[in-house]
């Protein structure tokens, strides 16, 4: 696992990906950030030795170095879900990557559906806090010790200096900014009304289909976390509509405009 990692690191060195601190995974809710970024550099994930390669056509998989906001970053355009096939390991193997890349601060976005009452599509939520629900966890790996801890604190997983700022961001450019708790189901069928009513139950505020693997394998690298979910439908078990995808990518449209606000804002304090 180590040799690979190290394999993937000297090439992007050799591309001349140096050092850099800060990463954005272009999620759902910032996939248009990537307008904003002035780009030095950027690598298709199909030439990346060991990346696994991206399903999903709509989005283009690659690693971008550029400057956004007057910071160095690495953005991964395109992540990788456990509903397209790849296992835990293949999925979080960019967070090691960007580890290994000297990373030390990560923003994640998802979409997800909106659990908590007062939650309106369109939204964006912070995410304060997670239930992994996905049956399995990226550190149950033969010789994960060799790459950081096993048994990886989970106590406070999104950092709450990083959130503080983002709630004040969120005042100042007039964004609501709800926070909760995520949970990660594998999908990719949505929720039954039993579901939804139980996800509630257990004290989910959002459910969605990513990012927990990514922040586990990120906390065990000792690397910050904060993470928002665009909020693109409203889940209430009472009164379940049939989805409507031209909808959900529509909230996704409008709720991205919002959270790009904070994370233009974010980005220069972090
Ligand atoms: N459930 C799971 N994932 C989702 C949802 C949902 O309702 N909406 C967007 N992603």
């Amino acid at each position: 696992m180590k040799e690979k990692i190290e394999e993937t690191l000297a090439f992007l060195k050799q591309k001349g990906i140096p050092n850099t601190t800060l990463g954005i995974v272009l999620g759902t809710g910032l996939n248009e950030l990537v307008a904003s970024i002035k780009l030095h550099l950027s690598i298709p994930y199909a030439e990346i030795p060991h990346f696994p390669k991206n399903t999903q056509e709509y989005q283009q998989g690659q690693l971008i170095y550029g400057t956004f906001e007057g910071k160095e970053i690495v953005a991964f355009q395109g992540r990788f879900h456990l509903y397209e096939g790849y296992s835990f390991f293949e999925l979080t193997y960019w967070v090691r990557v960007f580890a290994a890349l000297g990373g030390k601060n990560l923003i994640l976005s998802n979409a997800a559906g909106a659990l908590h009452p007062s939650f309106q599509k369109g939204q964006i939520m912070m995410i304060t806090d997670h239930i992994n629900l996905q049956g399995g966890s990226p550190l149950t790996e033969k010789g994960i010790e060799t790459l950081g801890e096993r048994f990886v604190d989970m106590s406070s997983p999104y950092n709450p200096l990083l959130r503080k700022k983002a709630e004040t961001i969120a005042k100042k450019e007039k964004v609501i900014l709800h926070h909760g708790v995520y949970a990660a189901v594998v999908g990719p069928q949505l929720e039954t009304a039993a579901e939804y009513k139980y996800l509630k139950i257990i004290g989910a505020d959002a459910v969605g289909m990513s990012t927990v693997p990514e922040v586990i394998v990120a906390r065990q690298l000792k690397i910050n976390c904060i993470a928002f979910s665009v909020l693109t439908d409203e889940c209430n078990p009472n009164f379940l509509e049939p989805i409507s995808i031209p909808d959900i990518l529509a909230m996704a449209k409008k709720g991205e405009v919002e959270l790009i606000k904070i994370v233009k804002n974010l980005v220069p304090v972090m």
